[in-house]
């Protein structure tokens, strides 16, 4: 039996799987045929259509015990990712080492190259990382730099990256200078402006953020980029948040690295990330794990880990293939339509505070939100207890407090609706 059929005829086991690919085979590839049938709908049609998200929905397994609101954590995999990372998992017990052996590494090359595709690189600058985590803590600590060498980094960054740059710090004397960005900047300038006032002779690198995952903000990283080449410095870009999201690929950034995290946006099974390095930064760099084996401009010398659930990798494909049917550009488009959808009405409102920006290219699923003299925490479990809504507190000390809310891919428009509701409820009922 060939390996890609044994994938298909082993799906179907234990009583759950069997569910599982039951529903699957309802959902079929009924938003091909539904995107086909209707191609001559406009963007803006597809944005606010229920009837095709109800569509995108049935690829999906939510529950529902409650409206989930926290998307910014992980989205799911669609049940045909799900169905088939079981079923490569089945596989792989299956054929085992030869698997591992003789077979892996061609999965891994074959899908690497999808995934380049779809970030519009060369598979020979592509790693398959864990999540953006480790991509970001390779890049990090990958770079040789000497004591008194600086890293200008900003107040919002992700705390995992924080910790990764603080242990470079202590462990080599790096000199760390931080950017304070404005919750609601006037210009893009503004931003990039306090990018280039730290700048010194000492600079080696400029760490960022695309879109903050506490406030949703994102920053304009094609013009620090820019800033920082004339000023011959190399940006790292973490982009947990954007990848899959926003409509771009990697180029359009001008990075030198780049890392995001690929069970959030691209919907992949969970524990996967990207990592590229632009090719001529490659020989540079130190694994994070050790490998002096491979060539050093080879990007797979960065990628060493031992054995790992390739399984996932297998799966991977199958979340590209649903990324690239419902496509980019409606992608961030709707995303950006549900969460537009809530914080719009709120704006101006005397009781809540959007920390958040307003104008739309500053922003896309997430959001983040707070009510004067109501702690945020007392607020995140106001949305649960009585409304069946969960979202997540998101604050930061001395610059905002409120409660992150992301609608994910599956989200219908009542859900946001019902958002509004309570959120209106609570800016009545509390403090
Ligand atoms: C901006 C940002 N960076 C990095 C991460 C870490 O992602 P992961 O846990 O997948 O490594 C997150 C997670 O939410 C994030 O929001």
């Amino acid at each position: 039996m060939k390996r890609r059929d044994f994938i298909k005829q082993t799906a179907i086991g234990a009583a759950g799987v069997l569910a599982l690919t039951n529903q699957v085979r309802a959902a079929g590839n009924s938003l091909e045929a539904y995107l086909s049938e209707r191609s001559d709908m406009s963007l803006a049609d597809r944005i606010t259509s229920e009837g095709l998200w109800r569509e995108v929905s049935k690829h999906f397994n939510p529950t529902d015990d409650f409206i989930n609101l926290e998307y910014g954590y992980f989205s799911p995999a669609t049940l045909e990712t799900l169905e088939q990372e079981i079923s490569a998992t089945r596989m792989v017990n299956a054929r085992a080492a030869q698997y591992f052996r003789q077979e892996m590494s061609g999965d891994v090359e074959r899908v690497r190259t999808e995934l380049a595709d779809i970030a519009g690189v060369s598979a020979e600058e592509v790693c398959i990382t864990r999540n953006t985590t480790e991509s970001l803590n390779i890049v990090i600590n990958g770079l040789d730099m000497a004591p008194g060498d600086e890293i200008v980094y900003t107040n919002q960054d992700y705390g995992s990256m924080l910790e990764a740059l603080r242990m470079k710090a202590s462990r080599y004397g790096i000199v760390l200078k931080q950017v304070d960005i404005p919750m609601h900047p006037n210009s893009d300038e503004e931003i990039v402006k306090r990018y280039e006032e730290a700048i010194t002779p000492r600079t080696k690198l400029l760490h960022m953020t695309h879109m903050y995952n506490l406030s949703g903000q994102v920053i304009p990283v094609r013009k620090i980029c820019d800033m920082g080449h004339r000023h011959g410095i190399e940006s790292a870009v973490d982009a947990a948040h954007t990848f899959a999201h926003l409509d771009y690929q990697i180029p359009d950034l001008n990075c030198a690295y780049f890392g995001a995290s690929l069970h959030k946006w691209l919907c992949s099974p969970v524990g996967l990330g990207i990592l590229y390095v632009r090719k001529d930064k490659i020989n540079d760099m130190w694994p994070l794990l050790g490998d002096v084996a491979s060539d050093k401009d080879d990007i797979r010398k960065l990628e060493h880990l031992g054995t790992r659930p390739v399984q996932q990798i297998i799966a991977l494909s199958e979340a590209i293939r649903f990324h690239r049917v419902i496509g980019s550009e409606l992608k961030e488009a709707r995303l950006r339509y549900l969460s537009s959808r809530w914080m719009d009405q709120f704006r101006g409102h005397d009781r809540v505070v959007l920390n958040t920006p307003a104008e739309p290219a500053r922003h896309g699923a997430l959001g983040n939100v707070g009510i004067r003299g109501v702690d945020s925490k007392e607020l995140a479990r106001f949305f649960h207890e009585r409304h069946n809504i969960f979202t997540t507190e998101k604050s930061i000390p001395d610059l905002f407090t409120g409660v992150r809310v992301t609608p994910g891919i599956p989200t219908p428009v009542k859900h946001v609706d019902r958002f509004v509701e309570a959120l209106s409820d609570a800016a009545e009922k509390l403090g």
